[in-house]
């Protein structure tokens, strides 16, 4: 099924040049771009390229608003990037709730994490979050009224590649999704494009040739829907800690319902069937650890029973080698959604793609060397907006989710950073607002170094000898968590 958008009266001239290459999507399915999947990055990839005036065909296997626990809270970073696209008022008209900053607790205690001014004359940052399936919807209508873009209803199957290299021509789907479901929808399709971009999610069904790593998956997040809940501090991402259980975030995601996921690892013992498996964690563990406001609310919730659950995967990116054909979003690099950092990142990738490959600077999209080039410069490029927020959300998922004494250590010293009115820094990175790894590097480290020190304060004068040699356990533990997502970054 095609979904059109309404004819459109440009100049004719335009128009003419336009008019050919709606013909040839639709007729010929043939365009300069092929996108697969309208979700955060293929929608607003299609409308960037196709405002460049490149023709674009975007292919998504179910046009219905998606009911979806994940991309909930966009952070500032993410929202300077969707009004750079030009796609602001995606947020608007979807019941989004504006985002000041974050509200952390650790044992009782409790600390503010606004968003930073940048100066005291400018307006303070702010996120919004909402439903997944609005904002999605809100984007997708983006793309349905470009006039360069063509929406399909319909399911990729395979890529199709040339029989004598090993460039990508375009792509082969099946049938149609959504409403009509005869026989005659179910046959075979191609699409074919210069570029074919794979924009089709976590569970990408065509990352594996194309793609170095595969997906590390450690926990999952389960969620549920809290309705009218009371928070301790309206408009902020809640983030409960705790040194004997694994992170909880609570976010209102519209005036009524609010969203808490919590996180739960492989093989957590309060989860495990004899403890009455995730309901049980569920229901000892997190509701008695939840502020008194919100109990209520999710006892409720928790009784409705729509559980659902989403994994939480760490995928480096790799570069795109292969002629003709792009990996962007989640298919090309996931981290830990601790941070709601996915859908900035994402965001950030369409910003610096759109600005390489403008037909300023490649002419025509059919010239798969230059295109070869600025891809490899798009990987090194798109960390500016991806390093810091992927080393971030896995390095405080490590501490935030302890799991021995060391990471404790780290984990306390994390929290009386924030105590003593370190958080600008902090914030500024979580927002997505700092870019520089040496900020977040430096950061971390101390943090470390407090929590060498709490070390010495705290301990009982017998034990002091010891503590040399702790200390440099959990120095060792600080490098080793933070070092390898480091690394990740440096690979190619
Ligand atoms: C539990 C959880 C919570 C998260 N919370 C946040 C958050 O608060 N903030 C944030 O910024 N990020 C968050 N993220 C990450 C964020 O959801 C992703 O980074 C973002 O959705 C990635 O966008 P995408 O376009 O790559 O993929 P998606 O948004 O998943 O879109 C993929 C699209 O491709 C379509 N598709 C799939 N296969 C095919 C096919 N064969 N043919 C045609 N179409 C196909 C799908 O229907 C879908 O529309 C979270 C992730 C998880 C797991
Ligand atoms: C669509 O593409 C044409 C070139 O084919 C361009 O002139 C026009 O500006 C584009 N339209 C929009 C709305 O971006």
């Amino acid at each position: 099924m095609t979904f059109s958008s309404t004819t459109t009266t440009t100049a004719p001239a335009a128009a003419n040049g336009a008019d050919v290459a709606e013909q040839r999507r639709r007729i010929h399915h043939e365009a300069d771009v092929v996108i697969i999947g309208a979700g955060v990055l293929g929608c607003a990839l299609a409308v960037a390229l196709g405002r460049q005036g490149r023709s674009v065909i975007l292919l998504e296997a179910s046009m219905k608003e998606p009911d979806r626990i994940v991309g909930e809270l966009l952070q500032p970073g993410g929202v300077r990037a969707l009004e750079q696209l030009g796609l602001r008022d995606c947020l608007e008209e979807i019941d989004a709730i504006k985002v000041a900053g974050y509200f952390v607790t650790y044992m009782g205690e409790e600390v503010d994490i606004p968003y930073p001014v940048a100066s005291p004359t400018a307006v303070p940052p702010e996120g919004r979050s909402f439903h997944h399936g609005r904002f999605v919807m809100r984007l997708r209508a983006a793309a349905l009224a470009c006039p360069n873009v063509t929406v399909v209803e319909t399911k990729a199957t395979a890529l199709i590649t040339s029989d004598n290299s090993d460039q990508v021509l375009g792509v082969e789907c099946m049938g149609s999704g959504g409403s009509s479901s005869s026989k005659e929808d179910e046959k075979k399709d191609c699409y074919f494009g210069h570029m074919t971009v794979v924009a089709d999610g976590y569970a990408s069904k065509f990352r594996k040739q194309h793609h170095q790593h595969t997906p590390k998956v450690k926990s999952k997040f389960w969620g549920l829907e809290l309705i009218d809940a009371k928070l301790p501090r309206p408009n902020c991402g809640h983030v409960l800690l705790d040194d004997h259980r694994p992170p909880i975030l609570i976010y209102q995601i519209g005036t009524h319902e609010t969203r808490i996921l919590v996180d739960i690892p492989e093989n957590l013992p309060s989860a495990s069937v004899k403890n009455g498996g995730v309901k049980g964690h569920l229901r000892n563990v997190v509701l008695p650890s939840l502020p008194e406001c919100v109990q209520p609310s999710f006892r409720a919730a928790l009784e409705k029973g729509q559980l659902r659950s989403m994994p939480n995967s760490f995928l480096p990116a790799s570069t795109n080698k292969t002629p003709g054909l792009v990996i962007l979003g989640d298919a090309l690099n996931m981290r830990h959604p601790l941070t709601g950092g996915g859908m900035t990142v994402a965001f950030n990738d369409v910003v610096v793609l759109r600005d390489l490959l403008s037909p300023e600077r490649v002419p025509d999209l059919a010239d798969t060397h230059r295109v070869g080039k600025q891809l490899a410069s798009f990987h090194w490029k798109r960390k500016n907006g991806s390093s810091v927020i992927n080393i971030l959300a896995q390095a405080l998922y490590s501490l935030f989710a302890a799991d021995d004494d060391n990471l404790r250590a780290l984990q306390r010293g994390c929290f009386a950073y924030f105590k003593l009115g370190m958080i600008e820094g902090p914030a500024g990175l979580l927002a997505g607002l700092i870019q520089e790894p040496f900020v977040l590097v430096s950061h971390f480290f101390s943090v470390a170094f407090l929590s060498l020190w709490l070390l010495f304060k705290q301990s009982p004068l017998l034990r002091l000898p010891l503590v040399p040699f702790q200390c440099l356990l959990v120095f060792w533990t600080a490098c080793i968590v933070i070092f390898p997502y480091m690394l990740a970054e440096l690979r190619s």
